[in-house]
């Protein structure tokens, strides 16, 4: 029984319409327990329908995506109807830069309910392309302009992606969250460069919010926003062998926003990391307190054996994120931190902060259960300083006061 015979839809705008043609069913291709939907050969041929087809009709088989043939993402992408498929990448997936088309969408490629699932490359070669310069110039003239997150995954388990090239974020590369389990990334690089003026802002590598067991595991970022960013919800994730260029650095949070809010991030390991010309290599973002903001928990989050070249600050807690001082002296924040451990940070930080190294602004009127150890960071003139503001006595480190922010 042929499992991947599938009727296959192809939408194809003429004159500015869309007319949807019935394909025969040789629009997919099937070689032993692999299919290949056929491509349009188009940027104006959405490509999305044959892929998803081709998973809906093969939901434990492979697709593949053959090296050297582009298939375009005209439409919103879901893996609707997988259940331990896998989507082997061998040529290029491209997002159209249609923003009339992506504005205020939560995602071009979305894994929602999705248990079992393996997006990778065999030979390295696959690319996933989300085209995103037109969108970052529309931001930078509208920032009401809601752009799309590449790869979202939501409410899902037992997925992998690995040995994936992932370029041009239009926003956020990838989102894990709706508590998802046992997702791991391998061998994957991001990057996001503008060729305009305009920035390629708010290119995350990865937000990963409710959710446990999630991986990352040999990743090279090139981005504008955090590398890694752990959310509310986070727990037991883990990074691993993680080099990030131009980024504002492996972040908890931000947390604490919303009123009322009590947002968790617990149980978590980043171990190995190379920040080059990054804001920060590492740190935590709190709001401060009510009535504007909520609270938030850290605990056992672990950050070692970082690496930096031409970073601003190894290391940074802010605890009046998102709001000016004056708030803050008011409504200080009262976040809990607790175990959270920072060691073994070497290399060279930038002249931005020089000859501050890290800036640690502990909650007010919360808790700091803080440790440094073996930090040998220097900054490029002169001895380092870490400035705090209400540390605990046990932090580690000699500290100077001054911290803010
Ligand atoms: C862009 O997307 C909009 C909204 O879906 C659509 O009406 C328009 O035809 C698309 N433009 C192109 C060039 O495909
Ligand atoms: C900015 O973008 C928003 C959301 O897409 C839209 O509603 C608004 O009309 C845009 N404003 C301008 C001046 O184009
Ligand atoms: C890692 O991925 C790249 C492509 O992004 C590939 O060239 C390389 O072979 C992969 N490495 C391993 C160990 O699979
Ligand atoms: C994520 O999953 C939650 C819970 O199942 C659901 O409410 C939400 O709509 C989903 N979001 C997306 C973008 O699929
Ligand atoms: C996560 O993976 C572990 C080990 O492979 C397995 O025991 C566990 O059942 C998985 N969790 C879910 C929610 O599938
Ligand atoms: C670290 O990750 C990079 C990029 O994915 C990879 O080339 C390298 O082999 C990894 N090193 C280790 C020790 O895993
Ligand atoms: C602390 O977090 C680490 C890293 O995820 C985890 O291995 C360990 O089990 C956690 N400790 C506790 C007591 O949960
Ligand atoms: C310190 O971090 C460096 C860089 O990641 C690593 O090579 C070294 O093994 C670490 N040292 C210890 C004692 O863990
Ligand atoms: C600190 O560095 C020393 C010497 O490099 C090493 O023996 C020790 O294990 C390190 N401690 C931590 C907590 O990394």
């Amino acid at each position: 029984m042929d499992k991947c015979r599938a009727l296959i839809f192809a939408i194809v705008a003429v004159n500015g319409a869309t007319v949807t043609i019935s394909q025969p069913p040789t629009q997919v291709v099937k070689r032993g327990s692999s299919c290949t939907p056929v491509a349009g050969h188009s940027s104006s041929i959405d490509d999305a329908p044959a892929i998803q087809s081709a998973i809906a009709s093969c939901p434990s088989g492979t697709i593949v995506i053959p090296k050297s043939t582009t298939y375009y993402i005209n439409t919103a992408f879901s893996f609707v109807g997988c259940s331990g498929c896998t989507l082997q990448i061998e040529g290029t997936l491209q997002a159209t830069s249609n923003t009339t088309y992506w504005g205020g969408r939560r995602a071009i490629f979305l894994m929602d309910g999705i248990n079992g699932a393996t997006v990778y490359s065999a030979t390295g070669t696959g690319i996933v392309d989300g085209n995103g310069q037109a969108a970052w110039d529309l931001f930078a003239a509208n920032s009401s302009y809601q752009r799309p997150t590449l790869f979202y995954i939501n409410n899902s388990k037992n997925v992998k992606l690995s040995n994936l090239y992932f370029k041009s974020a239009p926003n956020v590369f990838h989102s894990v969250t709706g508590g998802s389990s046992n997702v791991s990334y391998s061998n994957i690089s991001l990057y996001a460069v503008s060729s305009s003026a305009n920035v390629a802002h708010n290119t995350d590598g990865w937000d990963i919010g409710q959710s446990t067991y999630v991986t990352i595991d040999g990743a090279t970022v090139t981005n504008d926003d955090d590398c890694v960013a752990l959310k509310p919800g986070c727990s037991f994730a883990t990074v691993t062998n993680i080099s990030c260029t131009g980024s504002h650095g492996i972040s908890v949070g931000s947390l604490g926003s919303g009123v009322n809010s009590k947002d968790t991030v617990q149980n978590c390991l980043i171990s190995g990391a190379t920040m080059i010309n990054s804001a920060k290599a590492a740190g935590l973002k709190l709001y401060p307190g009510p009535p504007d903001h909520g609270t938030a928990v850290v605990s056992n989050v672990t950050f070692e054996n970082f690496i930096l070249q031409n970073t601003d600050y190894a290391f940074q807690v802010q605890s009046c994120y998102g709001e000016d001082s004056s708030y803050c002296e008011t409504n200080p924040s009262t976040a809990q931190i607790a175990g959270v451990v920072v060691r073994n940070f070497s290399g060279t930080t930038s002249t931005h902060y020089s000859p501050n190294i890290a800036n640690i602004d502990c909650p007010a009127a919360g808790t700091c259960g803080l440790t440094l150890s073996n930090i040998t960071v220097t900054p490029p003139k002169g001895s380092a300083v870490i400035q705090c503001a209400n540390t605990p006595s046990n932090l580690g480190v000699p500290c100077a006061s001054g911290a803010s922010g």
